[in-house]
């Protein structure tokens, strides 16, 4: 892993990811998350604040450890029990079967085996159990689409692996899951490329 990633990408990640906005975003995301919860891609524990009052501990999986190092303060002021695993979502030694709550917020743009994470997600929670999340991604609007695809190639280095151009949707969707929820929407102060949103719940087809 180079500098950038370990070292300034945190930083930003922390600095941007911490808007009202999208602090608005986490609360709503978060708002039924219950029982045994595992959050993939936990970056610097930003969703922390914004859990209910009912979780009290939580394992989570992301493989920068430069966002582990931030993680701590955050994870020191939170009053929730944090297993802090530095694991790649794309193959995790997690038995099946084991999560009531799964919880991912602006990571699946990241990780390059998406298809693989999403599987892996949908194995680690139990029957009836439920996927909650926010990302952004291809948006609706062929005008902008059309944006997010000749730009995705400069973000992905920019931001870490990040892609405008994924369908969300479609690529849960295409992992066996169904919505019981899913909105989408324009972040307001966002620009349009990065702004499209894919909030909801999922669970088992
Ligand atoms: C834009 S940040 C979002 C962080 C956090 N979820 C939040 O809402 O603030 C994307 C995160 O995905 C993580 N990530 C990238 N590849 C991953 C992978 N293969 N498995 C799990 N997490 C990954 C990155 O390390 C980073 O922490």
């Amino acid at each position: 892993m180079g500098l950038y990633s370990k070292y300034i990408f945190p930083r930003m990640i922390n600095l941007i990811m911490s808007s009202g906005q999208m602090k608005k975003a986490r609360v709503s995301a978060l708002a039924n998350v219950s029982g045994d919860v595992f959050e993939i891609g936990f970056g610097t524990g930003l969703n922390l604040p914004h859990y209910p009052a009912g979780v009290k501990k939580i394992v989570t999986a992301d493989p920068n450890p430069g966002m582990a190092q931030l993680a701590r303060r955050q994870i020191a002021e939170s009053g929730i029990e944090v297993d802090l695993r530095i694991l790649n979502g794309e193959s995790l030694p997690i038995e099946d079967n084991s999560f009531d709550s799964v919880v991912c917020t602006w990571t699946l743009c990241s990780i390059p085996n998406v298809g693989q994470a999403l599987r892996e997600i949908r194995r680690i929670m139990r029957p009836e159990g439920r996927f909650y999340f926010v990302e952004h991604g291809l948006a609706d609007d062929p005008g902008v689409r059309k944006w997010q695809n000749r730009l995705t190639p400069l973000q992905r280095k920019i931001g870490d692996g990040c892609h405008f151009n994924r369908n969300i949707k479609e690529l849960i969707a295409d992992q066996g899951f169904r919505f019981e929820k899913l909105d989408n929407f324009y972040m307001k102060k966002a620009p349009r490329v990065a702004g499209y949103m894919y909030q909801g719940i999922a669970v088992k087809a």
